[in-house]
């Protein structure tokens, strides 16, 4: 059996993970910032909203396809940019690419990737999108975008959360661990007892030619060679990218923008009165402010307020097929996953985030069946049970909305 057959959920893959990766680079992919409450919140609101099946009815192979930004897509499933991905395993960003390909969806590419654009176009069949944070700022960036465009991305990510510094994650004293910031030997004395019981990671190691953490392949230094990670980390919050800087990046793009970051109504209005393609309700997966709100908790008003005028996707905290149905309930076009996948890459390299999105479009696919659906644009809200708690103004319309829609049709009188 192949360390990819052996995980049967994101919850495998997780552990898995963390027995294969020293523990500072398991801890830096598994994130939150602060206490990790928003962190734990997204998972959390998913598990609040709970599913009311359709007995008695028999769809066994629903359709689970959907368009979004203008593509149409196989799975409802987006990967979504995380960072340097090759530092946890040598297949890296490539391996998430390959895989988006095979199962027909999109990937954003993160800003501080270890693979650059012009290489992950040259393995891409489907569609990539650049994300893009102001690494050297806004004049440094025009460059980044013209390389996108140069290579064949389909779209920009623009990232909206990010205007202060991650704080890092609380870990409690007795488990933190350091990751090796210099490469000297009292550094690497150090890293010693997080490695010594890590054979397939040190492989990885060796193969990449030694501690160095691998370079950021989005940005370049002043020599034109691609940047070191920490001087590229550091450079991320010198200036972040604002909704009105969405027109000078239409003059140079003309294909889709999507603002990433957004938990708000007015921050959504925004993005549509600034001309953005879609945006991702999202909160970086906990691992910028915390505290802020989970992001399903946030969709039903935002669905409200843009939903018919720009793509809204979701991410934050989704780890099964039932959570994609829950977020394509309430109005999502789709969601896209951070952490689901990068446990798989982490685990079993390209075939584990492959083994995630088999996962992953089973379940959803299977949850369907059990709602009596035959396909993934005919769950509305009231397929779920919402807590009470969440109630708001919106909810309420959007059902009321739904059961006269279905009276009329049951009187035979609908438009
Ligand atoms: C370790 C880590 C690194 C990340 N790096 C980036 C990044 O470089 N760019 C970005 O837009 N989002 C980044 N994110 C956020 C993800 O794109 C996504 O919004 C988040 O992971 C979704 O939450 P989930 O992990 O619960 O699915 C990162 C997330 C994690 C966990």
């Amino acid at each position: 059996m192949n360390a990819a057959e052996r995980i049967h959920s994101v919850d495998d893959a997780r552990y898995f993970a963390k027995k294969r990766l020293p523990a500072s680079i398991f801890q830096y992919f598994e994130g939150g910032s602060g206490p990790s409450v928003t962190s734990t919140l997204n998972e959390q609101a998913f598990k609040e909203v709970l599913l009311k099946p359709l007995s008695g009815v028999h769809h066994p192979a629903p359709d689970i396809s959907t368009s979004v930004f203008g593509h149409d897509i196989d799975i409802p499933i987006i990967l979504s940019s995380v960072g340097a991905l090759k530092i946890g395993h040598q297949d890296g960003e490539l391996a998430v690419t390959q895989a988006a390909s095979k199962f027909g969806t999109i990937q954003f590419l993160s800003g501080v990737s270890n693979t650059s654009i012009e290489e992950t176009m040259t393995h891409a069949t489907g569609p990539v999108y650049q994300q893009l944070y102001y690494i050297g700022g806004r004049d440094a960036t025009a460059p980044t975008i013209e390389r996108a465009r140069d290579a064949g991305a389909a779209g920009l990510v623009i990232i909206a959360d990010s205007a202060a510094p991650n704080t890092g994650r609380e870990i409690p004293i007795t488990k933190r661990a350091n990751l090796p910031l210099q490469i000297n030997l009292k550094e690497a004395v150090k890293f010693l007892p997080q490695v010594w019981n890590k054979p397939a990671w040190m492989k990885d190691l060796i193969m990449r030619g030694g501690l160095e953490i691998p370079p950021v392949a989005t940005a370049r230094s002043a020599n034109g060679q691609a940047m070191p990670f920490l001087e590229a980390a550091g450079a991320i919050y010198g200036e972040t990218p604002t909704f009105e800087d969405i027109p000078w990046i239409r003059e140079i793009w003309d294909a889709p923008i999507i603002v990433k970051g957004v938990v708000s109504v007015e921050s959504a209005r925004k993005a549509v009165e600034y001309g953005a393609t879609g945006i991702v309700v999202s909160n970086h997966g906990g691992n910028m402010l915390d505290g802020t709100i989970p992001t399903l908790r946030a969709l039903p008003e935002i669905i409200e307020a843009v939903g018919d005028d720009i793509d809204v996707v979701i991410d934050g905290g989704i780890r099964h097929g039932t959570d994609v149905v829950k977020a394509m309930a309430m109005g999502a076009k789709a969601v896209s996953v951070g952490r689901a996948y990068v446990y798989g890459l982490l685990a079993a390299g390209h075939e584990g985030v492959v083994r995630m999105l088999e996962l992953l479009t089973t379940e959803t696919a299977s949850a369907l069946t059990w709602l009596g659906k035959n396909s993934i644009h005919d769950i509305d809200p009231e397929s779920l049970v919402i807590p009470p708690h969440w109630m708001t103004l919106s909810l309420t319309d959007l059902r009321r909305e739904i059961r006269a829609r279905n009276e009329l049709s049951d009187l035979g009188l609908e438009g």
